[in-house]
């Protein structure tokens, strides 16, 4: 791992038993996570996209050891000491070493992570309160200067999370979690409940933060203009695994993989540079129960050959910081072109 790379995830494997009968007994398995390879670079804010239950939130709780994971390791690497597995850790290990408060997280809906019976200035003075020994005063001074970083004042500090709007209650948990200055912030679908105009309020607040404290993100969504608005890299999952990760700009413009490509087309062409049209993949996501052999978008995929159904593709890098899981990728791009030219009227 380069000193540049603050978490790497390595073979992550995440399986949630399915229990059935009388006796609870484990009679299935859903492969939520299925080795994902991926590294985070240290001050980047790194993207991760895909369809509903591909593994996004897996992914993001595991990061933060919201929950155990199956197998697989997590590098973190904080600045100036040695890495450290987080998965291999135990929750006690996690706690001793200070792990929660480097890496923090913040929801979609704030309201799960506050307590509604909590005062503003208590919930933001929590997570301080496990890590420092401050006096009452110099504590409020803290959350107040927390409060102002993201566009709140000490008028809010005696209020109950209902007293608020969806946008300031999400202000409120971005303070919360920046409180014991992490190194890693992991925001899943952090705007995706508010509307557009509180959107882009929270996305420009986010930003900014992660300039002004030197913050590295993982922020996860399914909105493909979000995640082009804010991140420097994007990884785009399928069905439990990285199928393409690359450099914003490049993932738009120089598209490999044909999930990507799909995902991308759905996007509405006054958005974009360029007019596509919209790439209607056939059938439905397959069920992680039992995911298809081969490369798992065989099933769906309109460039499948015969080794997509029995030979997993490797996550390649195909060129600089460009990595793509695909047979074909040396010649997706002509295979688009044909593909498009062949659905003109
Ligand atoms: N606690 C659980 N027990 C069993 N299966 C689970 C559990 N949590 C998630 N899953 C399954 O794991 C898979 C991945 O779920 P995950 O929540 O990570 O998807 P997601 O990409 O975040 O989806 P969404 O966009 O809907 O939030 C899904 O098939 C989901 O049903
Ligand atoms: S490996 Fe085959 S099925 Fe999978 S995306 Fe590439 S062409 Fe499609
Ligand atoms: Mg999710």
């Amino acid at each position: 791992m380069d000193s540049e790379t603050i978490l790497e995830l390595k073979n992550l494997k995440k399986y949630y038993p399915v229990l059935g009968g009388v006796l609870r007994r484990e009679v299935n398995t859903v492969k939520a996570l299925d080795g994902v390879n991926l590294q985070i670079k240290r001050g980047e804010c790194l993207g991760i996209v895909g369809e509903s239950g591909c593994g996004k939130t897996t992914t993001s709780k595991a990061l933060i050891r919201l929950h155990p994971v199956t197998s697989g390791s997590i590098f973190f690497h904080p600045k100036g000491k040695e890495p450290v597995d987080i998965a291999k850790m135990s929750p006690r290990q996690i706690k001793k070493e200070g792990l929660r408060h480097r890496l923090q997280m913040v929801f979609q809906d704030p309201t799960t992570s506050m307590n509604p019976r909590m005062l503003v200035k208590n919930i933001i003075a929590e997570p301080i309160a496990e890590q420092e020994n401050l006096s009452a005063r110099q504590m409020e001074e803290r959350v107040v200067e927390l409060l102002n970083l993201v566009g709140l004042n000490k008028d809010h500090l005696f209020r109950y999370p209902h007293e608020f709007s969806g946008g300031q209650r999400q202000r409120i948990a971005v303070a919360r979690a920046i409180a014991t200055h992490p190194d890693v912030l992991v925001l899943d679908e952090p705007t995706s409940a508010l509307d557009v105009s509180v959107q882009a309020q929270i996305l420009n607040l986010l930003q900014q933060l992660r300039k002004k404290l030197g913050l590295t993100y993982l922020f996860v969504t399914h909105h493909l203009l979000v995640v082009k608005y804010i991140s420097d890299r994007i990884a785009v999952m399928y069905l439990g695994k990285v199928v393409e990760l690359s450099k914003t700009e490049q993932l738009f413009t120089a598209t490999r993989h044909p999930y990507t490509w799909a995902l991308l087309s759905g996007i509405p062409s006054t958005e974009l540079e360029e007019s596509r049209s919209r790439v209607l993949l056939e059938g439905d996501v397959p069920s992680p129960l039992s995911p298809p052999p081969g490369c798992r978008f065989h099933t769906r995929c309109p460039f499948a050959v015969e080794i997509c159904h029995h030979m997993e593709p490797p996550l390649d890098e195909i060129s600089a910081d460009h990595f793509v899981a695909c047979h074909r990728s040396h010649e997706t791009a002509k295979l688009f072109a044909e593909y498009r030219a062949d659905q003109q009227p």
